[in-house]
């Protein structure tokens, strides 16, 4: 069983701005919830119970929303406001919040590094900040890959999607040893040019790690741009024969990635369209301004 998840949001998320001048992109709403919101809810009902915030100047404001407000409890409770307060049992989730800083940009593998005191010795997940997966975030991809490391022993377990090859530019790009929803990894390449992707199938964004990724972090140089690449790291893991399984996302299983306006526009359009209060006004809103 895996208990702890590290979750990377110190990217700068300058493809945001202005939006994410002085809000960290992961505190962006998506519908009702901000974003971290939803990947927190998956981790948690995956069994997560300890989960490390790697964060970075500018992002206190997740802190603050993982917390107990006394003050806005009390208010809500002394307003007869019982419907609000249901939207903040969030706050009792079954977690402990454990936050340290990024100090440089240096990249997600030196992002995770930062994590290895908190892991230990013990197996983590690790869950982009800024991916929902599934609609309203209801995926079981955390457990399912969680339960693969178990079950085939793995060193690393991936999530993977099926992206348009043109696309291939933008992930993580893994190459299958076989066919099927869980397949060996012989190779991986970050961000490759179409013509040198080795397949279609995008890291999306959710991992399981032994401790030993730390080892190869450590041992990764830092790309053109000074960043280290946790995709680097786990193709040294499955070069020195330690196995790297892949997980298909299911199909429905949709990764919602708000790296940029397109997909946050698109993505919170589609979760306020799914929002049981608002969604079937909206439609007809739609409808009418599309005319
Ligand atoms: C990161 C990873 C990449 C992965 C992607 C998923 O890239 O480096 O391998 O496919 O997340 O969102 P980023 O989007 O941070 O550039």
């Amino acid at each position: 069983m895996i208990h702890s998840a590290i979750v990377p949001v110190a990217g700068l998320g300058t493809r945001l701005l202005p939006a994410t001048k002085s809000q960290p992109k992961e505190m962006l709403p998506v519908a009702k919830k901000p974003i971290v919101q939803y990947v927190v809810e998956e981790l948690a009902a995956a069994g997560i119970e300890r989960i490390l915030f790697i964060t970075g100047r500018g992002k206190t404001s997740i802190e603050n929303h993982f917390d107990h407000d006394p003050e806005l409890d009390r208010s809500l409770r002394q307003n007869d406001k019982n419907g609000l307060l249901s939207e903040l049992e969030y706050e009792r989730l079954a977690v402990h919040y454990f936050y340290t800083r990024q100090r440089w940009q240096r990249g997600l593998g030196d992002a995770v590094l930062c994590g290895e005191n908190f892991a230990g010795e013990e197996p983590f997940l690790v869950a982009l900040g800024d991916s929902i997966i599934g609609l309203n975030g209801h995926s079981t991809i955390s457990r399912r890959i969680a339960e693969v490391y178990e079950s085939e022993r793995a060193a690393c377990v991936i999530a993977v999607e099926e992206v348009p090859h043109e696309l291939t530019a933008s992930y993580g790009v893994v190459a299958p040893e076989s066919e099927g929803d869980v397949f060996r990894i012989r190779e991986l390449v970050e961000k490759p040019a179409p013509d040198r992707a080795p397949s279609n199938l995008a890291i999306a964004g959710r991992y399981v790690f032994s401790p030993v990724i730390f080892d190869m972090i450590r041992r990764v140089e830092p790309d053109r741009r000074g960043e280290i690449q946790l995709t680097d790291a786990i193709r040294l893991l499955a070069a020195s024969g330690q196995p790297v399984v892949g997980v298909r996302l299911a199909p429905g299983e949709r990764r919602y990635d708000i790296g940029n306006f397109r997909s946050y526009f698109e993505t919170f359009l589609e979760f306020a369209l799914a929002d049981p209060d608002y969604g079937a006004e909206l439609r007809q809103r739609l409808r009418r301004l599309c005319r």
